[in-house]
């Protein structure tokens, strides 16, 4: 079955290259030129090929309006470059220099409540401003064709991290672009009214030049249609300030590949222009930031779950910033990486498809908003651990990385992702549930924690490598993906729908037919005939945890027969009614649902449908898959995985790469591996492998 698209984004995409990217960013900048020559050699000695420069020096390489100045990066170009580093360039438009935004204060971004963001920190100038749009054209012209021909430029990074900060655009000028934009989309004011609900709340408008922004709480909720359309039109002109960049770096010099380093995934859509106009896509990882450890409670299943999440957007990738050592500004921090904790997270890393990784940053900084972000050689110019770590990872990947390259990761079980319409549209009305992302944490622990080869891929990507795929929540599903999901169902497929898929329009309209409504409901043979909300696992009422003293008894609790145990229900109910030939795989079993259908099956062709008239928790997912998988024939890459231990497959036609973490600070013995080549240790392996504390294993499956 191909793929619904020639969209050349998919999950199953590897870089077209032969080279691995190995490095770390720099900011020759931040340090005396007596520095550059060392660290250049170092960086050699150390198995690095590229590095990447720029990105926050607009104020260097335009000091004043109009006089450019590229003497002190040609220099340091050069003296990487007869050291054999290559330089990836950077727009630097994420920091304009003072002398732009004193002038035209305009640029300057506008937060909801009419704040004027200030100098002196980053992205705060606004990427819709069609001032600052001219102004990030002029630096791109000017460095374009400075560097069109500098031996050692092999590409370009757009701007930095886009929207990673705020893409808060409330201003005058964001204002008429929002309106222009809106005029383009729906060409006459009846048919926005129409959209956005115009005769709810009077909230109708006469003409495209009255539109406001939609803010929460002024003093009460905008439409969701509003809502959806204000984020839509940030992605464009988020897409629309990169594509202005594109344009001309390709113009310059078409050798050059360009790429973009995301870092929150804030108003992007990477299925339209802003990956289309890419090569490939970056992702910076900073797997032991506290505030992902509390959320996640471990650093190794979130540095995972991102890095399969950025690879479900895009295919194969690089990591243009990946954590080194401690790190931290004013306001947040990381913990610090153990001894041979920063090769094994640059190790999963690849693992889960980086095909090019640089370790941030080269030297830390002795001034500014992030001191006491580590790098790879220590404030007091000294090499230690993470130098050694990092010339390690250098070698072991530079030996091996024609088996590497060319390869994809193997998914047996999909989830559905990356749709920028879903992820919003959770977002404009969230009823207080899970979004689709926090909700597929529980299918994915288990898929990670029982070694189960899991992906995150979009419904119109190529699913016939997979065998099982789920479908969280998508609110906005359109009937074309269900005719490509009915196709995987029919060769033997399981795909399994959540609770309220289909259940809103493009216009973020309630349906007006029954639910799941669409061609969902034909496919999984059901049609839901009521519905309602429950607390989270462990919590009272509706959302609020337990008061204190709070009899457990005032608690609603909805439980399920599932086979001959009692779950309880968490987040969300239906009532679900099977079609002739549907089947009841789980029923509820108390209150006035007490024999309701909760969670159906329907055969399709050679497959199954699955619906779930409920939110995953993780009693029910832990009850429920390990009979979905075992009947979808998906078995562990490994069996028995030790706790800590992580296992992918990176796989093409002639070659499968078994991919072992230990995450541990302790050694693991890891059984049941297969009879292969460990590629780091260059020896021979099958049964039982033991992985020092932080050890990796790469093995090539049938190699001897
Ligand atoms: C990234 C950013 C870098 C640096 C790093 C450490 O998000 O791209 O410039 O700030 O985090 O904070």
């Amino acid at each position: 079955m191909p793929a619904m698209t020639t969209a050349n984004i998919s999950v199953w995409r590897t870089l077209p290259t032969s080279r691995f990217l190995l490095g770390a960013p720099h900011y020759p900048e931040h340090v005396d030129e007596s520095y550059w020559q060392r660290d250049a050699e170092r960086m050699a000695a150390a198995g690095f090929n590229t590095t990447r420069l720029g990105e926050f020096a607009w104020h260097i390489f335009e000091p004043e309006e109009g006089r450019f100045d590229f003497d002190l990066f040609d220099r340091a170009i050069a003296v990487l470059a007869a050291a054999g580093i290559d330089t990836i360039m950077c727009t630097p438009t994420a920091t304009p220099p003072r002398w732009l935004t004193a002038k035209y204060p305009e640029v300057l971004r506008t937060n909801a409540h009419g704040e004027t963001m200030r100098h002196g920190t980053r992205q705060q100038a606004d990427t819709t401003s069609p001032v600052y749009r001219e102004h990030s054209r002029r630096i791109t012209t000017a460095m374009a064709a400075h560097y069109r021909d500098t031996k050692g430029i092999i590409g370009w990074q757009t701007d930095n991290e886009l929207n990673t900060s705020t893409s808060d655009a409330y201003g005058a000028a964001a204002l008429k672009e929002f309106q222009a934009w809106l005029a383009g989309r729906y060409s006459s004011i009846d048919k926005l009214n129409f959209a956005w609900g115009g005769d709810f709340w009077a909230t109708k408008y006469d003409s495209f030049g009255q539109v406001v922004f939609p803010v929460d709480l002024t003093p009460s909720y905008p439409s969701p249609g509003h809502v959806q359309d204000y984020h839509r039109f940030l992605a464009f002109a988020t897409a629309r300030f990169q594509h202005d960049q594109v344009e001309i770096l390709r113009a310059a010099n078409p050798n050059w590949f360009i790429t973009h380093n995301l870092g929150n995934l804030r108003d992007i859509d990477f299925r339209g222009e802003f990956s289309a106009d890419l090569d490939f896509l970056g992702f910076d990882f900073y797997p032991l930031l506290n505030d992902e450890f509390q959320r996640l409670g471990s650093p190794q299943l979130g540095h995972a779950l991102h890095a399969d999440m950025a690879r479900g957007l895009t295919g194969n990738f690089i990591v243009p910033e990946q954590q080194s050592g401690f790190g931290s500004q004013p306001g947040f921090h990381t913990m610090t990486p153990e001894p041979g904790e920063m090769r094994r997270m640059a190790m999963s890393s690849v693992a889960r498809g980086a095909d090019g990784l640089m370790f941030f940053r080269w030297r830390p900084a002795h001034f500014g908003a992030e001191i006491y972000w580590m790098g790879i050689i220590d404030h007091d110019d000294v090499p230690r651990r993470r130098y050694d770590e990092a010339k390690r990872f250098a070698t072991e990947i530079a030996a091996i990385k024609d088996k590497i390259l060319g390869t994809h990761v193997r998914i047996d079980v999909g989830i559905a992702h990356a749709d920028f319409d879903n992820q919003e549209a959770h977002k404009t009305y969230s009823l207080g549930l899970p979004s689709p992302e926090q909700e597929v944490l529980h299918l994915y622990r288990y898929c990670y924690e029982n070694g189960i080869a899991c992906g995150f891929l979009h419904p119109e990507d190529d699913l016939t490598p997979l065998k099982a795929y789920y479908v969280p929540h998508w609110v906005m599903w359109q009937d074309a993906w269900t005719a490509h999901l009915e196709a995987f169902a029919k060769a033997g497929g399981t795909v399994i729908f959540g609770a309220r898929t289909g259940s809103r329009d493009t216009n973020n309209h309630v349906i007006r037919e029954t639910q799941p409504g669409r061609s969902i409901s034909a496919l999984a043979g059901v049609t839901v005939e009521d519905f309602g909300l429950l607390a989270a696992p462990g919590a009272s009422g509706l959302f609020n945890p337990p008061a204190r003293g709070e009899a457990e008894s005032a608690r609603r609790k909805y439980h399920f027969t599932l086979g001959n145990k009692q779950v309880e229900a968490g987040h969300w109910w239906e009532q679900v009614i099977p079609a002739n030939g549907t089947d009841v795989l789980a029923c509820w079993s108390d209150r006035f649902l007490d024999g309701e259908a909760a969670i159906t099956s329907r055969q399709v062709g050679a497959g199954r449908v699955i619906y779930m008239g409920t939110y995953l928790t993780r009693e029910l997912t832990e009850n429920f898959f390990a009979e979905v998988f075992a009947s979808a024939r998906i078995e562990p890459l490994l069996p028995d995985l030790p706790a800590g231990v992580e296992v992918t497959m990176r796989e093409n036609a002639s070659r499968h790469l078994l991919f072992i973490q230990n995450t541990n600070a302790e050694p693991v013995s890891v059984a049941g591996i297969p009879a292969g080549r460990d590629l780091l240790r260059g020896a021979s392996v099958a049964g039982t492998l033991a992985l020092q504390s932080y050890g990796c294993a790469v093995i090539e499956v049938g190699a001897t």
